[in-house]
């Protein structure tokens, strides 16, 4: 049996948060694997960035620097890739990260999160699911949750009820798309090694990890590569009987039943 699950010759993914971390990584792994890739940020010299990596390995990447929160602009780049052919992949990844104990939390605060991390999120899963009924694709959506979603840790109030949020977005969203054969999931990674978890001097840096990658059977925290195989596996024809589900990825740090 030839194995042409993976192969997404001749299909047009849309990757946000792409200029950075699990963004870059997937958006780069999606190309390798032979997709069109869109990327999108509001972070210019780093979609640069990814692009030159996509073409240096001989793949096709175009960039839209848009804010995902503001959901005409992510719309009007939907609709752009749209005109020019299918989309079968949406892949939201971009997210910010917040820290601040309940007892700090401003509205704004929370405002800020909701708005990236769950507006951003809704808007994607929105007008990619469009797209696809609009085109007749049977496609695949892909958020980002995170482990954060169902365990609680100070200072993480905003960023968990976001990403619980996104996992309530996919399941709903899975639910009411199935009928136009597109699958809608999310990846729960744990501590990968991103700009986002990049927050402390080095040695401090280096502590937190280690302390991390002591809490997983496999002893190591992840890379963003880690993930992109993750997400190319649910976007891909492989996981055709897969949606509604959250795949954890995160070196058996937590296993829920
Ligand atoms: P990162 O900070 O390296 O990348 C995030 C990207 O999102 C950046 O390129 C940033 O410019 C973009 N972005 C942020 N706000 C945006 C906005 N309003 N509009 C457009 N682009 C925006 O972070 P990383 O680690 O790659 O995270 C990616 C996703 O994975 C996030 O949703 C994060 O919550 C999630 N995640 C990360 C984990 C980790 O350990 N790194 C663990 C679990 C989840």
């Amino acid at each position: 049996m030839a194995l042409t699950a993976y192969d997404f010759t001749g299909r047009t993914a849309f990757v946000t948060g792409a200029a950075s971390g699990i963004g870059r990584a997937t958006a780069t792994l999606l190309a390798q694997a032979g997709a069109t890739v869109h990327c999108a940020d509001r972070d210019e010299p780093g979609l640069h960035e990814t692009a030159k990596l996509v073409s240096e390995q001989g793949g096709t990447a175009h960039t839209h620097v848009l804010d995902v929160t503001d959901h005409a602009s992510l719309a009007a780049a939907v609709a752009a890739v749209t005109a020019a052919g299918p989309l079968h992949t949406m892949v939201a990844v971009a997210g910010i990260m917040h820290t601040s104990t309940v007892l700090e939390t401003r509205d704004e605060d929370l405002d800020r999160v909701l708005a990236v991390n769950f507006k951003g999120v809704l808007y994607a899963c929105q007008e990619a699911a469009r797209s696809m009924i609009a085109t007749g694709t049977r496609g695949s959506i892909v958020t980002m949750a995170s482990g954060a979603m169902d365990t609680a840790s100070p200072g993480l109030l905003c960023y968990s009820v976001t990403k619980a949020a996104v996992v309530q977005l996919t399941k709903t969203l899975a639910t009411e798309v199935g009928q136009h054969g597109i699958r809608v999931n999310a990846i729960a990674p744990g501590w990968i090694r991103t700009p986002m978890t990049d927050r402390h001097e080095p040695a401090a840096q280096e502590q937190a990890e280690a302390a991390m990658a002591r809490r997983s059977p496999l002893g190591r925290v992840g890379e963003p590569q880690d993930i992109a195989h993750a997400v190319l596996h649910l976007a891909s024809d492989a996981a055709a009987f897969t949606t509604g589900q959250i795949l954890r990825p995160n070196g058996g740090v937590a296993m829920p039943w």
